[in-house]
């Protein structure tokens, strides 16, 4: 197979975890005699510097045209004052509109290697495997009116949540297609005893539900399910929540991998005509320009956003079990970065992603 895959390095660390990201890819690829194609483009803070916006045409046509997409991350602190409209993050949630990747999947897993690393009780975090499915499209993040207007006590900031009954649904059926093929148990999140959006989130979950009887649905309100997940996280398989509850759940979840820098997520839409989705791939992480250049940051997430790219956009799952198989390889071999918090001294960015090839 030939793998077209556009690389959007971003800022921070993007450039050096997706740079051991990239090299994974091509080494599994070269082991299952795939062949890999990369190019890469802007987005985010630097491309603000080097083209005027953070989305620019040239990223736009190409991610449409390429095979999956493959970010690193995006934030720079100079841009810290900068109003929404002007941030490296507008970049993120313009490609994220323009794929129409709704569904943004971010599993969570316990690694046995780790739970030494996570600041629960071991007993509780074990065997903790779920997958948040946060709706990525819509909600606060896109809705109008929005701005800041007036001045003195008067100013004034307005954000708009809003959902159609056709958006929750699309990203509802997703997460119960993917509950069906795990442990059939789906948790919704919302918010229902306060805002309008979310009882109508609830009432056309309840309604999806119809079309799933092998699934086992509840729902939790957020905040009892941002107890919840650190309470008892083994009661969860699958979570579908809206776009900002699912961006502030799957930050909380990353305590229960041992480090934010574990995390990947497949942002998934559209399905191509062949099967495949149209795909893009992010670490969960932010840019941490704090650690930027230093080789230190855990490339792990990244490596997992491959994994999850080998097998929603390219249906290659052995392949796709292979990098995950090498990722815990490296995990048990103690071969980890910092944030790992590792016995002896902390690898680098580039040793652990030497690791895992090597473990391919
Ligand atoms: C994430 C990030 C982004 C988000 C930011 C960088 C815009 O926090 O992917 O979780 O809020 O979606
Ligand atoms: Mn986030």
């Amino acid at each position: 197979m030939n793998l077209n895959v556009l690389i959007l390095p971003g800022d921070g660390i993007g450039p050096e975890v997706t740079r051991e990201a990239v090299r994974v890819l091509n080494r599994v690829a070269d082991k299952f005699g795939h062949t890999v194609k990369t190019r890469e483009a802007l987005l985010g803070g630097i491309a603000i510097h080097k083209t005027g916006g953070p989305f620019p045409a040239e990223t736009e046509t190409l991610c449409l045209e390429c095979d999956a997409t493959l970010m690193g991350a995006v934030g720079l602190p100079e841009f810290d004052d900068a109003p929404p409209e002007k941030r490296p993050e507008k970049g993120l949630l313009g490609i994220r509109k323009a794929m129409g990747v709704f569904a943004n999947l971010r599993p969570v897993r316990a690694y046995e290697a780790l739970i030494e690393s996570s600041p629960l009780k071991n007993a509780l975090v074990e065997g903790t495997d779920m997958i948040i499915v946060r709706e990525l499209t819509g909600g606060i993040y896109y809705g109008t009116p929005r701005g800041v207007s007036g001045e003195g006590a008067g100013e004034r900031a307005v954000n708009t949540m809003t959902y159609t009954r056709a958006e929750i649904e699309r990203v509802a059926r997703m997460a119960f297609e993917l509950a069906r093929n795990r442990r059939k148990k789906l948790t919704s999140v919302d918010k229902s005893n306060v805002i309008e959006n979310s009882q109508l989130w609830r009432r056309v979950v309840v309604e999806v539900a119809r079309d799933f009887p092998d699934v086992t649905l509840d729902h939790l309100l957020v905040d009892n399910a941002a107890m919840q997940l650190v309470l008892n996280p083994r009661r969860f398989d699958v979570m579908v929540t809206e776009n900002m509850f699912g961006d502030i759940l799957s930050d909380e979840g990353a305590v229960l991998a041992g480090s934010i820098g574990m995390l990947p997520s497949a942002s998934i839409g559209a399905r191509r005509p062949s099967g495949v989705w149209v795909g893009l791939y992010e670490p969960v992480h932010g840019s941490a320009p704090d650690i930027a250049g230093q080789n230190k940051a855990n490339p792990l997430g990244a490596i997992g956003s491959v994994a999850a790219m080998l097998e929603y956009s390219f249906n290659l799952k052995e392949e796709a079990a292979a990098v995950n198989r090498a990722m815990e390889t490296v995990l048990n071999s103690g071969r980890v970065t910092a944030d790992l918090k590792p016995k002896g001294v902390p690898a680098t960015t580039g040793q652990v992603g030497q690791g895992v090839c090597e473990a391919i």
